[in-house]
Order: structure tokens, then sequence, then C-alpha cells
């Protein structure tokens, strides 16, 4: 399941790549913002309603009997970023609304709203791919939380929606001329997340 998260949060950065890159060309050159409004809703479903459910009503929950306080600590952050990161893609789908319907004006507010909800996301999956799944694995709650996770993906898993997620994020990152996603796991530069910041910053949370 750690493993599962980990790719979840490959899939999640692609998306950001993919918006950062529209940005950056709505000043040269218009996007079709159709697309990307797909996207954003496939993100809503993905991110919120099935990543971050298994993290707060699994993960979490087993961290917190490990001795990691769930409120006043670490994982309170992690569920306020989750709530933060909501808020975010419903202004991204509003401004990409407004796009469609020719208020190009609206751009430089779409283009600030994805580099802050960016910085947000890529600290929040930075914090969990090099403390939370670390300090899960290195608790041995990888089998525990397996079988845990396992009814509670049974039941929020759409293959044909992820799928959809898949096919739509490929047609983007080949539209906006994207190279392939491979070492998105790995600092590839498009990114730099700074590991050692992040998690002192993250342990004086607690
Ligand atoms: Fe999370
Ligand atoms: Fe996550």
């Amino acid at each position: 399941m750690l493993d599962e998260l980990r790719h979840e949060h490959r899939m999640i950065r692609r998306v950001l790549r993919v918006l950062n890159s529209a940005a950056d060309r709505w000043q040269q050159q218009p996007v079709d913002p159709e697309g990307l409004i797909r996207l954003i809703r496939l993100l809503q479903d993905y991110a919120n309603q099935f990543h971050q459910r298994v993290e707060e009503e699994v993960l979490f929950p087993e961290l917190e009997k490990e001795g990691i306080p769930q409120q006043g600590g670490p994982l309170e952050v992690l569920l306020a970023e989750h709530r933060e990161g909501m808020g975010y893609l419903k202004e991204l789908e509003d401004y990409l609304q407004r796009l469609r319907q020719g208020e190009a004006a609206i751009q430089a507010e779409l283009a600030d709203t994805v580099r802050a909800y960016s910085l947000l996301l890529l600290a929040h999956i930075g914090k969990e791919d090099m403390v939370i799944l670390p300090l899960a694995a290195h608790a041995r709650l990888g089998k525990g939380l397996s079988e845990l996770s396992e009814e509670i993906r049974r039941n929020l898993r759409d293959a044909a929606k992820e799928a959809e997620f898949d096919w739509v994020l490929r047609e983007l990152e080949e539209e906006l001329g994207l190279p392939e996603a491979e070492n998105l796991d790995q600092d590839d530069g498009a990114f730099p997340v700074e590991a050692d910041a992040l998690a002192d910053e993250f342990l004086r949370e607690q």
C-alpha cells in the first residue's frame, strides 16, 4: 500500500507539471481550457476522494496508534493541507470555466493559483514521501495497512475513471510537448524539493 501511495503521488506530480506548463504558456499562446477542466475534475476524484481518503482513513489513524498525535501535531497539518488543496482545485476549476467563457484577463489569477497549489502540494507530498511513508515502513505498518486499505480501495477504486485520468494526462503532456514523466519519483530538477529542510520543518511541527 505504501508503494501505491507513492505511485499516486507521482501521478499528482504529473498533473502539477501539466498545470504549470500550461500556466507558463498562457501569456504567449492560448491553451484550450477544456482538457484542463477535465483533468482538474478527475484529480478532484483521484486526489481528494480516493488518495486522501486512504491516507485519512487508514494511514493516519494507524500512525496515531504508533504514537504520532493526530491533533496538535504533523498529521493535523497534513489534514489541513488536504482541505486547502481541495479549495485550490475548486478555485482552479472556476477560473478555467471563466477562461473558457472568454474571460482572458483571468489568466494571471489562474497562473498564480496554479503556482500556489503546486507549492502546497509539492511540499505536502514531499513530507509524506520523505517522512510519513518511511515512518510507516519503519514501524512495519505496510502489511497491516495493505489489509486495512484493501476494503476501502475496493469500494473507492474506479478503474474506468483511473484509465481516463491516465489518458487525459497523456494527451495533455503530448499537447504541451512534455517529455515522458518517468523520473518524477526522484527529483528530476523540475521540482526541486529540499528533502532535509522539509524533514526538519516537519519534525519541528511535532
Ligand atoms: Fe496527503
Ligand atoms: Fe498523499
